[in-house]
């Protein structure tokens, strides 16, 4: 009789996940709050052959107490925390979630281009603190900007961007610039976008949208000499990663009035420290890296990644991370 593999997952996963994983392996779940705690984590890993996470990192000081590993698979689409080069030397192969979340993923970036541009943060606290009084605040102090018909530059033109793109298009007639490494004419076709430079993205759109992975290329990809060739009227969304813009230099832009606003999904550091002067920045919105977080999305993420883990130890299917193909057998 073959032994199953040994799994440990390192925080809590829905039921079906679980009964699915425990059919194909010898499964441990934290059962605590939130993950596993890295010292733990460190403690047990010698006695597994793959790890199910999200958001730990994967690296040497890991991989050098993990004889056994031979998968790890994150539930996330962005796998920043793999560092590819120790799993390389390791042929520990890394999984991720693609697919799954671009839907949702899209709708919270136009929540973040409609909040930050109709101001809704700011004027429910209005409204709550109960400053909503006739004639005590002239309208004009609350009005807003249009997201219909707008200019909007997404960075980063993958999966998601074009189902942000869909949604600007055909939702809200708006106008669509991008930035992408590589140029897709299917995307000019179906949303009428005009591929272009960083420089004349930044000068053009009425909204900014950053979606490019963190690799080692775009960490502090946007910085201080980028929020100055935009509009002073411009909104700058964030949905990829916090170590992709120069957090300093954003925090000036909002305060010193470079740019008009922003929406932000990620941070520098996560989660944010309540004296992060962003925080009290009324034109800044900030949710806590939601993303991806409806209830059904981060189910089927969680199944997605369950199956990665059992497809990569078992060498059937799995969305490995493009840089670690080659290993799967
Ligand atoms: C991802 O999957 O990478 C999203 O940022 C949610 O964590």
């Amino acid at each position: 009789m073959t032994h199953k593999p040994k799994i440990l997952i390192t925080r809590k996963i829905p039921a079906e996940c679980l009964s699915y994983l425990e059919e194909h392996c010898d499964c441990t779940q934290w059962e605590g709050e939130g993950s596993l705690p890295r010292e733990q984590l460190l403690e047990q890993i010698k006695d597994y052959d793959g790890l199910l996470l999200s958001g730990t990192s994967v690296d040497s000081e890991l991989l050098e107490r993990a004889p056994r590993l031979k998968a790890v698979s994150s539930i996330s689409v962005g796998y920043n925390h793999f560092n590819i080069e120790d799993m390389k030397a390791r042929e520990v192969i890394g999984t991720h979630t693609p697919y799954v979340l671009d839907d949702t993923v899209a709708d919270l970036v136009l929540a973040l281009m409609l909040a930050s541009a109709r101001r809704v943060a700011e004027l429910d606290s209005f409204v709550k603190q109960g400053k909503w009084k006739r004639g005590a605040v002239r309208e004009e102090h609350l009005f807003g900007m249009d997201v219909h018909h707008a200019t909007l530059g997404i960075i980063g033109m993958g999966r998601i961007g074009e189902a942000i793109a869909k949604r600007a298009v055909h939702g809200f007639d708006m106008n669509l610039l991008y930035y992408n490494r590589s140029r897709k004419p299917e995307i000019e076709e179906r949303f009428g976008a005009q591929y272009c430079t960083l420089e004349k993205l930044l000068q053009e759109s009425d909204f900014v949208v950053l979606m490019t992975p963190l690799t080692p290329e775009t960490v502090q990809f946007i910085r201080k000499e980028h929020f100055e060739m935009m509009k002073p009227s411009a909104f700058f969304i964030n949905a990829s990663r916090g170590q992709t813009v120069d957090e300093q230099a954003l925090i000036d832009a909002l305060s010193n009035g470079t740019i008009r606003g922003a929406g932000l999904d990620v941070f520098e550091k996560e989660p944010i420290s309540p004296d992060n002067p962003l925080l009290q920045l009324d034109n800044a919105v900030t949710v806590p890296h939601i993303g991806s977080a409806t209830v059904k999305t981060r189910n089927d993420m969680a199944m997605v990644a369950s199956r990665n883990l059992v497809g990569a130890l078992t060498g059937g299917q799995a969305y490995v991370v493009p840089e670690l193909q080659y290993l799967l057998k």
